[in-house]
């Protein structure tokens, strides 16, 4: 008797101390927030924060389809159900309208609502806690210039446990932590800018960054490359230059990518093309030289193989048929392309990369490279789901992997049954 009361003491002092140090951790570094509204902000500081707010992205996410700009409700999926984003104009009722700088800081930096409630990290903050105050008060200034619309925030759809405040402070306890963007002396002011940038506002490492099952970052392997889980498309290594490494390329060719979504080497697709689209392609050419400096400097680290399938003969020859067939009139016969229209498949790493998701994707829906400046009337890249049975475009895309001298693994139509589920996101 004696020692089972001993022992549940033991296990209550200890769950007492676990909760009170995820507690802790949750609220760590937090300075008291303050009421003060500023002044009525300058248009430079407003122009400023708009910039910021494209760095950022801010609007892909806070904005449904057709609404009113910033007026939040669009629904964010992951793997433990539906987050909606909030509304950031200043309407007073169901906006940002009673927020402080103060208030908007915490939530940047912190994750926590102005009501004292821990945000989920669908909104990247595990990512922007590194944004500097300073640019936080232009967000701020920005988002309060916009015209206030009353629209009240959506209960999010998540299953038990993952919707309890208590499992939020866990997971953050596991996984965040708030971060002061400090510079490295020992690298240059353009590096310095470019990881500020990459790490902070342009949160890249949210879909290049691998996670684990429980949705934390790796913080072991940044930046090198997972499968989106939801979207699945497969958000490339930004480390291996046989991905979605810059490395190879001059500075100038890794600009030209992310400020018109094309360039000699690569087209951007799905989810980066709404990256290039709606961000990068709004910044300045010294800001987009800096994320190419910090790009360029990533440690070198090749992305893990992917398991290889038996090859099948008899269905790249077919392939070889569909290709002639389908494909070769834009692509080339020998996939060299059309320069500024079509992209070359020979020598493409969006081809001979491990990982086949993002290129069974393509061939079944096709796509459209982003309109930007730099490249106005992209080219369209046909669907062609209705019109190749899945062993054939198996087979045209294990071609296409093999052929120009390509050593890619071979596709099965496996990996088409799970991409065709995923495809119609
Ligand atoms: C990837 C999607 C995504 C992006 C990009 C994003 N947000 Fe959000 N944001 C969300 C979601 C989802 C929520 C709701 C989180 C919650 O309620 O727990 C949210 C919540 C917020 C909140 C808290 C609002 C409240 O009422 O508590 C603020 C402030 C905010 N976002 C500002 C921004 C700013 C500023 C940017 C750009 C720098 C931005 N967000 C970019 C998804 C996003
Ligand atoms: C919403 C998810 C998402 C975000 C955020 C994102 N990416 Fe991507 N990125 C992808 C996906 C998916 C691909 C693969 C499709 C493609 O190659 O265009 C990709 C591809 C790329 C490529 C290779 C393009 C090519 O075709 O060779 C580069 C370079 C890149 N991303 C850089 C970045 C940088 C820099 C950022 C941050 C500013 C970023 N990405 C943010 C999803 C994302
Ligand atoms: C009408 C012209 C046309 C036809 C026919 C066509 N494509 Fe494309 N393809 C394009 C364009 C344009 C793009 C770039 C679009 C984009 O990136 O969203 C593209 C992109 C691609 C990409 C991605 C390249 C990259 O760098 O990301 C692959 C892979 C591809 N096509 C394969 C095929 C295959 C396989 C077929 C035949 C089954 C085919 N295409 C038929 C025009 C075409």
């Amino acid at each position: 008797m004696k020692r089972a009361l001993h022992g549940l003491l033991v296990l209550v002092s200890v769950t007492l101390g676990l909760v009170a140090w995820v507690a802790w951790l949750n609220v760590r570094a937090e300075l008291p927030v303050d009421e003060v509204m500023p002044p009525t902000a300058s248009a430079q500081l407003v122009a400023q924060g708009a910039y910021l707010a494209k760095a950022g992205n801010c609007m892909a996410c806070h904005t449904v389809q057709g609404g009113p700009p910033y007026a939040g409700g669009r629904g964010i999926e992951t793997p433990f159900g539906v987050v909606y984003s909030s509304n950031l104009t200043p309407d007073e009722a169901t906006g940002l309208g009673l927020w402080s700088p103060s208030h908007f800081w915490r939530a940047m930096h912190h994750g926590r609502s102005r009501d004292g409630r821990l945000l989920y990290p669908a909104f990247p903050y595990t990512e922007y806690t590194r944004v500097s105050r300073a640019d936080s008060d232009a967000l701020y200034a920005y988002l309060r210039s916009l015209p206030p619309v009353a629209q009240p925030n959506r209960a999010h759809d998540l299953g038990w446990p993952y919707r309890s405040q208590a499992a939020l402070a866990v997971w953050r306890a596991l996984y965040f932590k708030p971060l002061d963007w400090e510079a490295q002396p020992a690298q240059s002011a353009a590096w310095n800018r470019g990881a500020y940038l990459v790490q902070g506002l342009g949160h890249c490492a949210a879909c290049h960054t691998p996670r684990d099952a429980l949705g934390g970052l790796d913080a072991a392997r940044p930046l090198q490359g997972q499968m989106l889980p939801v979207q699945r498309w497969y958000a490339p290594s930004l480390t291996d230059p046989a991905e979605a490494g810059v490395m190879g390329w001059s500075a100038e060719e890794a600009v030209r990518l992310l400020r018109t979504g094309v360039n000699q080497h690569a087209v951007v697709t799905g989810p980066m093309a709404e990256v290039v689209f709606r961000s990068t392609q709004h910044l300045s050419d010294q800001d987009l030289s800096a994320m190419v400096a910090y790009l360029q400097a990533l440690p070198v680290q090749p992305a893990e193989p992917v398991a290889a399938l038996p090859s099948v003969p008899v269905q790249i020859k077919r392939g070889a048929q569909l290709y002639g067939q389908h494909c070769a009139a834009c692509h080339g016969e020998q996939g060299e392309g059309v320069p500024g229209a079509y992209p070359a498949l020979a020598g493409n790493r969006a081809v001979t990369m491990g990982q086949p998701a993002n290129l069974i994707r393509m061939v079944l829906q096709g796509g459209y490279a982003p309109a930007t400046e730099g490249n106005a009337r992209p080219h369209g890249m046909p669907p062609f789901r209705h019109q190749l049975a899945d062993d054939e475009v198996a087979a045209v895309v294990s071609y296409l992997r093999s052929a120009w001298g390509h050593q890619a693994g071979p596709v099965s139509t496996l990996d088409l049954v799970r991409d065709r589920g995923a495809e119609s996101r």
